[in-house]
């Protein structure tokens, strides 16, 4: 199969080119590739190649306690191919008690056989006991390098700094990346006891029970541990442009050696928190963590993004049902399922919002989306380029319509922040490992066979 007539994207811009795909990977790219006698051609004029986009941190389908969860791997994943997102790594998350490597299979059940885009997962860490941290050097085997710990959310996800300690010291004996929410859960928890003991429950209360300072410190914190350590470490969803100042001066201090990489997410880019004072389901719809900042934070963020401060870009999409959020918010806030909607918005929405704004220079932008994912969580062999032996995802992107932006048509889903907004471009077309799974802008492909990706670092 031959695609030609369209343009990529190199480091200097745009430049004509076709890409030949041989069964399910990128056989040749080249500016004069001609049809063999019987190929398929398909004709890209007018649009541009893009490498199927990886989304670095998702949270499908979920399970959360009393039987919620976030929307299902078949929806969220649907959301991600129509939005030019190929490939996504997703979490799993042990139960109190079960094992990382249960937990693990738990998710692949949740995935495999539902799944429409490819997927790898990093592995969440709530337990650091001997028997727990004695499984990290086989899972990394199996082709799960990497871990998350967080420092927020207490008594229930939160580890202390001392096994917060372990596990980084762990990680790093291994060879593997520890992925850290840095949110101080003691600080949060405080701000949230003071704001329920004072009527205060209302979702618009959300952003002040988690304070710009409850970032800064476990910033800090975790990154004085990865000075100690060595470990490997991917600050996830930095929201504030501080909390990137604090990145840029340990990188400073540590040196070239050391592996500290910034995420940053769609909503801290794009949205803000005048979003919990837009009316309640509104509100309710942007309750995430770390929360929506002030708008000021945005801009700075995306300056930060485009000089290569921050690493990539990602959505920790976790979308739920509006009345899932609603029905939890009967008893304030703090009871609200965490998490917004993104997968399918990425591309569209940082296109519109960055590229054409001129703040994102088009090279950058794909190598945000694309390329830094792939190199850094671990998928750098096949995934995230349009060259020769990766496998053969690719987007048609068409830069030139404007049009209001319609959450991807499914009625029940709340958390799309971006409903309405203006947008630039087009995610046409979409091929995962030569299939074509998206034509004009539908699902042509349903049959789930997204497949679980080993990754190494
Ligand atoms: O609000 C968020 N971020 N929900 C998903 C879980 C997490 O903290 O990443
Ligand atoms: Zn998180
Ligand atoms: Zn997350």
């Amino acid at each position: 199969m031959l695609f030609r007539g369209g343009q990529t994207i190199t480091s200097s811009g745009l430049s004509p080119a076709a890409v030949r795909v041989a069964g399910t990977t990128i056989s040749e790219v080249g500016s004069d590739l001609n049809p063999q006698p019987g190929e398929t051609v398909v004709d890209a004029t007018g649009r541009w190649l893009l490498p199927g986009a990886i989304d670095g941190h998702t949270h499908f389908g979920m399970p959360l306690a009393g039987g919620l969860s976030s929307l299902d791997w078949a929806a969220s994943s649907t959301a991600a191919l129509l939005g030019g997102t190929t490939t996504v790594i997703d979490f799993a998350n042990p139960d109190a008690g079960e094992s990382l490597s249960a937990a693990v299979g738990r998710w692949r059940n949740l995935a495999d056989g539902h799944t429409l885009c490819d997927y790898g997962l990093h592995v969440t860490v709530t337990d650091t006991s001997p028997e727990r941290l004695a499984e990290i050097p086989g899972l990394i085997s199996a082709g799960l390098p990497t871990f998350k710990g967080f420092l927020a959310y207490k008594n229930r996800l939160m580890l202390t700094l001392e096994q917060m300690r372990s596990l980084m010291t762990a990680v790093h004996e291994h060879g593997g990346m520890l992925l850290v929410h840095a949110e101080d859960g003691e600080m949060n928890a405080a701000a949230e006891h003071v704001l329920l003991n004072t009527g205060r429950t209302a979702p618009v209360w959300h952003p002040l029970a988690h304070p710009a300072e409850s970032e800064l410190k476990a910033v800090g914190e975790v990154l004085a541990l990865a000075a100690e350590t060595h470990c490997p470490l991917t600050i996830v969803h930095l929201s504030l442009t501080d909390s990137v100042d604090a990145l840029k001066r340990a990188r400073q201090t540590a040196g070239e050696s050391a592996t500290l990489i910034g995420e940053v997410c769609l909503h801290h880019l794009f949205a803000d928190e005048g979003l919990y004072s837009s009316g309640h389901e509104t509100a309710l719809a942007a309750i995430c963590s770390p929360p929506l900042r002030p708008a000021a934070n945005g801009p700075g963020l995306l300056a930060e993004l485009a000089a290569g401060n921050l690493d990539f870009l990602s959505t920790d999409h976790c979308e739920f049902c509006l009345a899932a959020k609603a029905a939890a918010a009967a008893g304030g806030f703090a009871g609200v399922p965490n998490g917004c909607g993104g997968v399918g918005e990425r591309l569209v929405m940082s296109y519109t919002k960055a590229v054409v704004t001129g703040d994102l220079s088009l090279p950058r932008w794909q190598e945000v989306l694309c390329e830094r994912p792939a190199a850094l969580l671990g998928l750098a062999d096949r995934k995230g380029r349009l060259s020769p032996g990766c496998d053969a995802d690719i987007v048609l992107f068409d830069p030139t319509p404007e049009y209001r932006w319609d959450p991807l048509g499914a009625s029940d889903r709340a958390g799309s922040l971006w409903a309405g907004l203006m947008v630039r471009g087009r995610v046409s077309d979409v091929w995962l490992r030569g299939r074509q799974v998206v034509a004009g802008g539908r699902v042509t492909d349903d049959r789930a066979g997204g497949v679980f990706l080993p990754r190494q670092l």
